[in-house]
């Protein structure tokens, strides 16, 4: 089987930045308890013009332009999201519109929530596989603003809207000195978090905060230490670990359970929140930027969340030619 490497990143986020004090004008809440109890500072929410569509697109034409790959090689488009404009087209349908995609390929959107990007790519890799393509675009991309009840201060500081997008190449990993693309995906039916449908009298999302946190500190190490398994690693061989960026109580918890270096777990809640499906690539396209992708590099990515779903993956980043 084929597996999957990254080879560029791409990233998008609304104009209009949100900080703590600002929504402490609206709800009963300050800097201080949101700081203190989830890491986050400030998030960005769409005004007039932004949406997750125009976001998802700017994401994936950045990816597809670092890339080099030409368009017309694109076999297949996903896009994690829960929160699109539409139920349907698709946001991949207007990825692949806008940007001139090829139409004899399979588009479409996954529905796993902050497990999304992870579940993304198995799907995009199972594409390539069946099809025969090459490349893939990889999107992950939310507009929860709009699903937020702005008077819920237990859940409406939490969340934030953006896009994160990867171009990612299938190879032989038989005949590759790279690593094999290795996920860890699951589910269990649980009302934990929820949100009714875009367009419904009521689409706020509610959570019980409390149990989705015991989780998310379960989870994720069994999650690495499951991908790691798989993928006959141990930690010191990985570069980076890109959690889902809910809460950083979350992966600090983890980081202590698992003894694990805690600088290899890369962080941007801060200045994003939670953006659900787009958290995970919107930190590797940060990452990229910083220039601390490497070409080589060995990357461990863990989504956990609404569904609940959970998903862990191993692949490398091979970059392109700068
Ligand atoms: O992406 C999906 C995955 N989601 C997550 O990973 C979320 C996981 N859960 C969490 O991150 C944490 O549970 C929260 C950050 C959501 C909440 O932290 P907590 O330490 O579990 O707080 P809590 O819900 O137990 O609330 C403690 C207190 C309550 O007041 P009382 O009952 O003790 O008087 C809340 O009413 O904090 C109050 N509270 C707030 N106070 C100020 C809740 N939200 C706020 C707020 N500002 N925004």
């Amino acid at each position: 089987m084929r597996s999957l490497r990254i080879l560029s990143c791409g990233g998008a986020h609304p104009k209009r930045m949100v900080t703590n004090d600002d929504l402490a004008k609206i709800v009963d809440t300050s800097d201080e308890w949101i700081t203190t109890r989830t890491g986050i500072k400030s998030r960005y929410f769409c005004s007039e013009g932004e949406t997750a569509n125009s976001m998802a697109i700017e994401a994936a034409s950045v990816a597809l332009k670092r890339s080099g790959v030409d368009p017309a090689e694109i076999g297949c488009i996903v896009t994690a999201t829960i929160s699109g404009d539409y139920a349907t087209p698709s946001i991949s349908c207007m990825i692949q519109k806008e940007l001139g995609l090829p139409e004899e390929i399979p588009v479409l959107d996954v529905s796993a929530a902050c497990s999304g990007f992870i579940y993304a790519l198995e799907v995009a890799r199972g594409l390539l596989e069946s099809t025969g393509g090459r490349y893939a675009l990889v999107t992950g991309c939310e507009q929860l603003s709009k699903l937020l009840d702005m008077t819920d201060r237990s859940t409406c500081v939490l969340f934030g809207d953006g896009a994160g997008s990867c171009l990612v190449e299938a190879f032989e990993d038989e005949q590759s000195e790279q690593k094999k693309f290795v996920t860890s995906l699951g589910a269990k039916g649980d009302m934990a978090i929820t949100a009714e449908g875009v367009g419904t009298a009521k689409t706020r999302i509610q959570m019980d905060g409390k149990e989705v946190f015991r989780f998310a500190v379960s989870t994720i190490p069994k999650c690495i230490q499951d991908v790691l398994e798989k993928s006959n690693q141990v930690i010191d061989e990985i570069d980076w670990i890109v959690c889902h960026q809910a809460n950083a109580r979350i992966i600090e918890h983890c980081i202590k359970k698992m003894k694990a270096p805690a600088e290899k777990f890369y962080m941007n809640l801060d200045h994003y929140g939670n953006t659900s499906g787009a958290s995970i690539p919107m930190a590797l396209n940060e990452m990229y930027e910083q220039g601390l992708l490497i070409p080589g590099q060995n990357l461990i990515l863990v989504g956990f969340g609404a569904g609940l779903t959970w998903g862990g993956a191993f692949l490398t980043y091979k970059g392109v030619d700068r």
